[in-house]
């Protein structure tokens, strides 16, 4: 079967970022998580795990047992190391309850089509997954001062021509507003979600950006 046409949001995702600048920006998060002291042989999976460059970023830190999980399949080919990945849904996860140690979501959650319904689907179904006594980690879009500047500087149609980095930014932003913005509305609510869920281990917002690693709560 031919491999699916890349969509524009896909095509602008590849060229925001080389995978080598991705890789580095993922492990920067991974140590401000505190992965340093998490066991080598976690069993890890990283769901909306798009071109796998975070699972890229945790075999560079010497974890070995790596899935992933995306829905696009046309992201999932180009990844190219040693993880399992599956092509699925993440609101509905084939794992067996309690079978993983942590799960791992990086700009993902703000992709969902339908708030609070599917955000509490996929929490439900990491709860599930995820053994207690295991961790969570996710890195998402939020509304801070920054993030505000970032929004005026993609409406500058001559900020944009000059500078190509930016204009992927606003090229993947317009494909994904609907969820995009329905995310950024309503940060009471997701905090809420995530804190009924998980038991808050380390959380920091800023740069446009929530941090939030926890442990499921029975
Ligand atoms: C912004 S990308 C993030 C990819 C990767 N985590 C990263 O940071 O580079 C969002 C990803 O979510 C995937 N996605 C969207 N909805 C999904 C769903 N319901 N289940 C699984 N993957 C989904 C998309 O295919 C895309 O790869």
């Amino acid at each position: 079967m031919p491999a699916a046409a890349e969509t524009p949001w896909e095509k602008a995702y590849r060229e925001f970022e080389t995978p080598e600048q991705e890789i580095r920006k993922f492990m920067r998060r991974l140590d401000s998580a505190g992965a340093a002291s998490w066991p080598r042989d976690a069993r890890i999976v990283e769901l909306f795990c798009g071109r796998g460059n975070g699972l890229r970023a945790l075999e560079r830190f010497g974890f070995t047992r790596l899935e992933g999980v995306d829905l696009s399949e046309t992201l999932l080919a180009q990844y190219t190391g040693s993880a399992r990945l599956y092509v699925g849904d993440c609101r509905e996860l084939q794992f067996p309850d309690a079978s993983r140690d942590l799960a791992i979501v990086q700009g993902g959650l703000h992709h969902l089509p339908t708030l609070p319904d599917d955000l509490e689907r996929t929490l439900a179904e990491i709860l599930r997954v995820v053994r207690p006594g295991g961790r969570v980690m996710f890195v998402e879009p939020w509304s801070t001062p920054f993030l505000t500047a970032v929004h005026a500087l993609c409406r500058m149609g001559v900020v944009r021509r000059l500078w190509a980095r930016l204009d992927n930014l606003a090229t993947m932003i317009e494909h994904e507003r609907e969820t995009y913005e329905a995310w950024l509305a309503r940060p009471g609510e997701i905090l809420a979600l995530l804190d009924e869920c998980f038991e808050r281990e380390r959380v920091s917002i800023g740069l446009g950006k929530i941090n939030f690693v926890g442990r499921p709560r029975s």
